[in-house]
């Protein structure tokens, strides 16, 4: 291989590219982010939706995860394949900062930790392996996240990596880290931001030294050009503070706040209370200690959230549509947790399978293409700047299986592509949930019955085609046709039998009731400006492009 980096610092070019590969650009660039109030926008101020998926790269042997399973190539294809626009690469500071680290070869590296089978692997799969440089030739961004200071899993209270002061987390190594990978990453055009430090806890935080505006000085001044990402206290979890302290940067319009959502952050609530108040509960909390900076113009990554994949943790998959109604109702940036099916070395267990992955084990497809396909349906924005394309319209989102509710013959309203949606009108002072045809008339959504399909009629003024969002949740669609406010009796909006069409039940775990889910029923009315046509054009591209893939099986 050609001595691109010195040896020495070879560790840290595999992470990146190699510094020659700078000038090897991909042919469709990637745009340079700014920010415009809430927004994440390209260079003529047009909206980009940040849909990353997160790949590891921060455990003790300090490479990307997967590439003693597939070539680095595949797999940045398959991320490129799967939707996402973009990757939150992680790094430890000490890859750039301390020679012990930094200075291995990857050979040395795994040999260390006795890693001899993925060594293997990776020498059969990948001669060459730049992740950085392997993304850009599909187009997908990255933004670097520093995840903590000595390489290892992360993260908690008391591993030395928490907070400033801690044993591995020196602030002026930690800025001097930051400034190198910037400054190392300045030329690299799909490197469009970095994110500060990931999950900042343990006994020694405190807003008083919350020195994130440092580093964000320090990685601005070394490259002005990436987005800087600045995350809260608590494991990412509270940005509250800086309500009454706001940030104060020499610069603007480049700097964005991460926030991480999990089920294991509440799963007191998620395990014993009612779905639906645990839903509204938790995500108020969420909006009060971050999503409230959106509001103040900032704009808010989720950064990290996702599910066990094999879909047997309630908790998970009870916050999963909480969070995704949440996500698609603010139209969010985000990371998926995560992209990796396994670990070279996870907390001593090598190979240890990642039951959060996307990727299955062998890193060879998706680990579940249902769970797959719903977090997709988070992947296209509805609004922000260049996609006031129409008046404001609402999309009936089900967030559970990631679906909208569209016009069929038979049954007349089907769950299915939401790229297909349909533009609803829902007036809550009228109850009225209509769909205007191009005719010019309007059709409004009718209850038929108990276990009934919906039906669309012309016929809007009587109860069953009435329409209130109920529970704590706001996200049960009830009729209006029972006098009990709170929706019980009512009937509510639930997919059928056979899983696609769209019917009406009684309205189910409203409240009190602690294990009966609601999800069939949870449905989310989303503002979207985007022209519907529009929205099928694209649709047209992206399966096919899915269909490539799995043919390939990449
Ligand atoms: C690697 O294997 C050697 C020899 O078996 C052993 O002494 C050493 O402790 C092992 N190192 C790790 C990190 O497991
Ligand atoms: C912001 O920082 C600048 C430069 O450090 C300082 O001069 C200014 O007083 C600060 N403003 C506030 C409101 O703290
Ligand atoms: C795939 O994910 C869905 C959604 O969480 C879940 O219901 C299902 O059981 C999972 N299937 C497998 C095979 O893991």
């Amino acid at each position: 291989m050609k001595p691109c980096c010195p040896a020495a610092a070879w560790l840290v070019c595999v992470l990146a590219l190699l510094a020659c590969r700078r000038h090897e650009r991909a042919a469709a660039a990637v745009p340079t982010l700014s920010t415009a109030s809430r927004w994440v926008v390209d260079e003529g101020g047009s909206r980009v939706k940040l849909a990353c998926v997160n790949w590891p790269s921060h455990l003790e042997p300090m490479l990307a995860e997967g590439l003693s399973k597939r070539p680095v190539g595949a797999i940045a294809a398959a991320v490129a394949a799967m939707g996402f626009n973009c990757v939150r690469l992680t790094w430890p500071t000490f890859l750039a900062t301390d020679a012990s680290y930094g200075e291995l070869t990857v050979a040395q590296s795994f040999q260390r930790l006795n890693l001899t089978e993925s060594l293997a692997g990776i020498r059969a799969n990948n001669p060459d392996f730049a992740v950085v440089s392997s993304l850009g030739k599909h187009d997908v961004m990255v933004i670097l996240d520093n995840h903590l200071s000595k390489p290892g899993w992360c993260c908690s209270n008391t591993d030395g990596n928490g907070f400033f002061g801690d044993t591995y987390f020196d602030p002026d190594v930690w800025v001097a880290g930051l400034k190198k990978m910037a400054a190392m990453f300045a030329g690299v055009d799909n490197v469009v931001g970095m994110s500060l430090r990931n999950e900042l806890r343990g006994p020694r935080q405190n807003a008083n030294d919350w020195y994130m505006q440092l580093g964000a000085e320090a990685v601005h001044g070394a490259n002005p050009r990436v987005l800087v990402i600045l995350s809260g206290l608590s494991f990412d979890n509270d940005l509250a503070f800086i309500n009454s302290r706001p940030v104060n940067l020499s610069f603007s319009g480049k700097a964005a706040f991460e926030v991480h959502w999990y089920s294991f952050s509440n799963s007191q609530e998620w395990g014993s209370g009612n779905a639906n108040q645990a839903c509204a509960r938790i995500t108020a909390g969420v909006a009060r200690r971050a999503l409230y900076l959106l509001d103040k113009g900032w704009p808010v990554i989720l950064s990290e959230f996702g599910v066990d994949n094999r879909g047997g943790n309630t908790n998970d998959n009870r916050y999963y549509g909480c969070a995704a109604a949440a996500a698609a109702d603010l139209d969010m940036d985000w990371a998926l947790w995560a992209l990796q099916g396994s670990y070279y070395l996870r907390e001593g267990v090598r190979d240890l399978d990642e039951v959060y992955g996307v990727l299955d084990r062998a890193w060879s497809g998706p680990r579940n293409a249902s769970a797959l396909s719903r977090v997709q349906a988070l992947q296209r924005p509805l609004r922000g700047p260049g996609l006031d394309q129409v008046p404001p319209y609402t999309v009936l989102f089900h967030p559970v299986t990631g679906t909208c509710v569209l016009r069929r013959r038979s049954p007349p309203l089907e769950l299915g592509p939401c790229s297909e949606t349909e533009a609803w009108a829902y007036s809550a002072q009228e109850q009225r949930l209509a769909v205007a045809p191009r005719d010019g008339s309007s059709l409004c959504l009718r209850a038929e019955g108990a276990g009934k399909p919906a039906s669309l009629g012309a016929s809007c003024g009587d109860a069953m085609a009435r329409w209130r969002l109920v529970s704590d949740s706001k996200l049960h669609v009830a009729t209006s046709s029972s006098a009990a406010v709170d929706g019980d009796g009512a009937l509510c909006l639930d997919v059928g039998a056979d899983g696609r069409s769209v019917v009406t039940n009684p309205c189910r775990c409203l409240s009190a009731d602690n294990s009966c889910d609601p999800q069939s029923q949870w449905f989310k009315l989303v503002t979207s400006t985007r022209s519907v046509a529009a929205e099928q054009t694209m649709l047209a591209q992206l399966p096919l492009k899915l269909k490539n893939w799995k043919i390939r099986s990449f």
